[in-house]
């Protein structure tokens, strides 16, 4: 047999093409030559009339520059597309009244400035990524009803059946037209079509905060005197202002606010996600702060409204061996910490890493006889899908469970010096913001070949954040606004309360 007539074509279905799902198309988009023998068909499906991204901001982590890297999208790790302040910091915290600064992260192992904390408008980082997958492969107009799996023995599956059988995967479109892969990679957003299809009783919940964002021309702001150079978060005692320069000359305002707070409004449901809010509703929350804030709202032109929804983490990020899922449909964990990004970057990786390593190890034998015909099919696809959800889904659950566990405690400090305390005392997240998915992935793998159970820092984490939510131990919240957001559990004296 020749090499062309031993080769195998896996076809790839991702339903959405936003931040993870352009992502998780480069990476695979990889495996290609990395997994000699192989062909991978990846297809990309979006409800989108066009290839448009909101107009907010986004922020990425050192984890999801240097996934970007890993991707080769080196494109959006330069400076003119995306922002890093002069300080070096990734957030500076100011008083709400004075101004202060009270307190900033610091990085940890962050020595190259293009893996520093960058902020982007949605819009450039994905049109960046968007010119790393092939146009032709992206299908518009393409909104998912649901999805329907065959795992037929008798299908003529990849390989053409064998060791893990045949089967397919569909995708049903609410135009009545359909798709049909190997798997599927369900990227399509918090209010996935492809998770409910697969876990129907998943619900959403209002997290407490309705975001107001707005992105602009930095033109705008130019006046303003004493306007830090740096992204700045301002504290107050309910609710928090970010501001900071974008790429490409674009600035960002975020203010956040909980509707029950406002007597008279009508709740939760009142926005839908991404409307168009009131400016003077906007301004008026942030009249009485610090002259740089209130000029700051004053100049924001326009104003989008987002009430941010969270759900419980999921069970299983498996379904019937030939789906998964990447970015906000895996964890809901709202706009938390401004990690969606970053994540959704990771998972894409993860995913990568997780078939190549499978797809390597069970495809190439290219002699001649038939057991060199060694196929792949479900088993294979569930073995690679296992191991992406062992390397993420206790990182993702343990910020997911924060995030549930700060809305059922919040407490509003009383003074300006338990603000100042809160502010001192907030969570560190540099688990979070840099994390390394290889390294998690490797350790992985190591526990599955050593059959051992997995005891990583994650999950121990989770389930200490599990038991203080219960015991209501969680003290010092403050607001979560826009996408930077603050939030925090646990400290440690709540640990040994327990
Ligand atoms: C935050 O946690 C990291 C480990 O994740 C640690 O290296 C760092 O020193 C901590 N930072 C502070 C300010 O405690």
């Amino acid at each position: 047999m020749s090499n062309d007539d031993t080769r195998k074509e896996i076809k790839v279905l991702i339903a959405g093409a936003g931040i993870a799902g352009l992502s998780t198309a480069i990476a695979l988009g990889r495996l290609a030559t990395d997994t000699p023998g192989l062909h991978f068909d990846v297809q990309l499906y979006d409800k989108a009339t066009e290839l448009r991204e909101i107009g907010a901001s986004i922020a990425l982590s050192p984890n999801g520059l240097r996934t970007l890297e890993r991707l080769g999208v080196d494109d959006a790790l330069a400076d003119d597309v995306s922002y890093r302040g002069p300080a070096a910091l990734p957030m500076i915290y100011h008083h709400w009244k004075t101004n202060e600064v009270v307190s900033a992260d610091r990085f940890v192992d962050v020595p190259d400035r293009k893996h520093q904390t960058a902020r982007f408008h949605r819009g450039h980082l994905h049109s960046t990524l968007l010119g790393h997958v092939p146009r032709e492969t992206i299908h518009l107009r393409k909104a998912v009803e649901s999805v329907v799996v065959r795992d037929d023995d008798a299908a003529n599956g990849v390989g053409g059946g064998g060791g893990g059988g045949g089967g397919t995967v569909t995708l049903l479109f609410q135009d009545g037209t359909s798709a049909t892969g190997d798997v599927l990679i369900g990227a399509d957003g918090l209010r996935s079509k492809v998770r409910r299809t697969f876990v129907p009783g998943h619900t959403l919940h209002h997290t407490g905060r309705t975001w107001i964002r707005s992105t602009f021309d930095a033109s705008l702001i130019r006046d303003i005197p004493n306007l830090p150079a740096d992204s700045a978060h301002w504290w107050g005692p309910r609710y928090t202002f970010f501001a900071s320069r974008l790429g490409r000359n674009m600035y960002t305002t975020v203010g956040n606010y909980d509707p029950e707070d406002l007597p008279g409004r009508r709740g939760h449901g009142e926005f839908r996600w991404d409307q168009e809010g009131d400016v003077n509703f906007f301004r008026d929350l942030y009249a009485d702060w610090n002259p740089v804030v209130k000029a700051l709202a004053d100049a924001t032109p326009h104003v989008r409204m987002y009430p941010n929804l969270a759900g419980e983490p999921l069970e299983s990020w498996v379904f019937e061996k030939r789906v998964t899922l990447v970015g906000d449909a895996a964890h809901t964990h709202g706009g938390a910490h401004a990690a969606g990004g970053s994540l959704a970057l990771d998972d894409a990786w993860a995913l990568y890493l997780s078939l190549k390593h499978v797809l390597s190890s069970s495809t190439i034998d290219d002699d001649d006889d038939d057991e060199s015909d060694k196929t792949f099919g479900s088993e294979e696809f569930e073995r690679a899908f296992t191991l992406y959800e062992n390397t993420r889904r206790p990182h993702t659950t343990r910020l997911v469970e924060s995030v549930l566990a700060t809305k059922a405690a919040a407490v509003v400090p009383s003074t300006d010096e338990e603000l100042r305390e809160k502010m001192n005392n907030r969570p560190n997240m540099t688990w979070l913001t840099e994390h390394d998915v290889e390294a998690t992935f490797a350790k992985v793998l190591e526990n599955e070949m050593g059959n051992n159970v997995v005891e990583d820092d994650d999950a121990r984490q989770v389930e200490r954040e599990s038991v203080i939510f219960d015991i209501r131990e969680a003290t010092t919240i403050m607001g979560i606004p826009g996408s930077e957001s603050v939030l925090d559990t646990t400290t440690e004296s709540a640990v040994m309360v327990k």
